[in-house]
């Protein structure tokens, strides 16, 4: 069988010969003794024309009714038509129904509406915008791999069950072992949680960062890139209760490293996606956020911007002076909403900025304390169209302010026993991010909603198949 995608790079030496491809009928026409069949066979975006005549083709009739999204094999003689849109078809000798397509199909050659699809997360991947999507989605993966080993960091892999809570903010969807029917109790008859994972109280990863640091402090410069959860109940276009992300961390390294970092990751992401995926960066232009791709080039050829938490409130202050109106109220000390987040990267910078230096109060426990004792060193990487996408920081290596912040937020040292332990041990400055991968994905393709970039999206409400 030979893929189609081989078909449109080597059209010129396959002219004249016979192939066979296989794939999924995108639409049938039939002219009465001669027919067109367009198939896809997922290998790269574009269809490939079949053409049939009913003198050549003994079960003409059969193919001329099988239904869209059948699954076809054609073994025919490969023309090129170079005077034709399509550089080539393929004149059919013989088809093969390998797995007809009942007749209510539900992905109909029309456009249909974004939600609708969400109902057919099993089918959805076979129309053009989910097709490229998903490619996209691949290459990007495979473009952070590459950035991260070409550089000499070391790819971990981070534990999914865990104890310990990374963001210190609460927001992890418990592992149980218990059986659930008859639980066991604690004496004033609560179910005794602590008991949970064979004995042991254990939740999802809402981050793979702490095992990193811990891998930074002996590889030197490491990466993760694994699923994540978190259970917060945010109905939004971007946040997800499943999602993928890529936490790089740099022993030896301060926040501007961290920065340059992330930005060159990001940089070197957009120009390997726009080399690879032509067709689909096209079509996304084209059918999905027009600019995309005007937009994407200016954003890998230019610096982003950077500016600190207390300018970006005066940022915000002065626009409202101004008569721009936000929903929530802008005061130092308040986390940036969205809507915040957007008014500075798409009003103010327009283009990707970099908010440092947040209040210690709104983040998480272990970002470094600021010589002010009030902020610390933390950078949020904001796009257009989406707000955050990346958020890091340099790390607190100071054993004692981190024993301190840890009691001064009431967690549970003993928790993060092996985490302290790190900074006894040959300790050292050090500084990393999370890159959340789905908001990637979307800032690649210009799709506004998360539920449309992760294949079998797990968010609030939906977990089915
Ligand atoms: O800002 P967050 O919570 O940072 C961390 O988890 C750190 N441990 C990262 C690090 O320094 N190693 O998450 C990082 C990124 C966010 O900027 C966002 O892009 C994404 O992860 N993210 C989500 N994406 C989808 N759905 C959600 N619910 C997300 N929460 C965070
Ligand atoms: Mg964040």
């Amino acid at each position: 069988r030979t893929h189609i995608s081989q078909l449109f790079a080597d059209a010129d030496q396959l002219g004249g010969t016979t192939v066979t491809v296989a794939g999924w009928v995108r639409s049938v026409r039939d002219m009465k003794n001669f027919g067109f069949v367009m198939l896809n066979d997922g290998s790269c975006f574009k269809d490939l024309q079949v053409v049939m005549k009913r003198d050549e083709l003994a079960n003409y009739d059969e193919i001329a009714a099988t239904g869209v999204g059948s699954a076809l094999s054609v073994t025919g003689t490969l023309m090129l038509t170079p005077e034709r849109p399509q550089p080539f078809e393929l004149q059919a000798s013989s088809i093969c129904v390998e797995g007809a397509s009942a007749p209510d199909y539900p992905m109909q050659k029309k456009r249909q509406t974004r939600e609708f699809l969400r109902t057919q997360q099993h089918l959805r991947s076979r129309t053009n915008l989910f097709r490229a999507v998903f490619r996209v989605r691949s290459v990007a993966a495979y473009a952070i791999h590459s950035f991260f080993q070409e550089r000499g960091f070391v790819y971990v892999n981070t534990p999914i069950i865990t104890t310990s809570d990374a963001e210190g903010a609460g927001e992890m969807f418990r592992v149980t072992t218990l059986d659930m029917e008859n639980p066991p109790r604690t004496e004033d008859g609560h179910v005794d949680w602590s008991q949970d994972f064979f004995g042991r109280p254990a939740n999802l990863t809402v981050s793979g960062q702490l095992q990193a640091e811990n891998f930074a402090l002996s590889f030197g410069d490491v990466y993760t890139f694994g699923p994540t959860f978190r259970a917060e109940n945010s109905n939004t276009r971007r946040h997800a209760a499943e999602f993928w992300m890529v936490e790089p961390e740099m022993a030896f390294c301060d926040l501007e490293g961290d920065m340059d970092c992330a930005e060159a990751m990001l940089k070197y992401v957009i120009n390997y996606v726009m080399e690879r995926c032509p067709d689909e960066m096209e079509f996304f232009n084209k059918f999905v956020d027009k600019g995309l791709v005007e937009r994407l080039t200016h954003v890998a050829t230019s610096d982003f911007a950077r500016v600190s938490y207390t300018d970006a409130i005066k940022i915000l202050q002065e626009a409202q002076e101004g008569g721009h109106v936000f929903e929530y109220p802008v005061d130092w000390g308040c986390d940036l909403q969205t809507e915040h987040e957007r008014f500075l990267t798409e009003e103010h910078f327009r283009r990707p900025t970099f908010v440092t230096d947040y209040p210690a109060a709104i983040k998480a426990f272990y970002m470094r304390m600021n010589d002010d004792g009030k902020t610390v060193a933390a950078a949020d990487c904001l796009v257009p169209g989406i707000g955050e996408i990346v958020g890091g920081s340099q790390r607190e290596e100071r054993l004692d302010v981190l024993e301190r912040r840890i009691a001064e937020l009431g967690m549970e040292a003993d928790q993060y026993k092996y985490y302290l332990d790190l900074r006894r041990y040959g300790g050292c400055k050090h500084a990393g991010f999370g890159l959340g991968f789905e908001r990637l994905v979307m800032y690649l393709t210009g799709v506004d909603n998360i539920r449309d970039v992760i294949p079998h999206p797990r968010t609030v409400g939906n977990a089915d198949f």
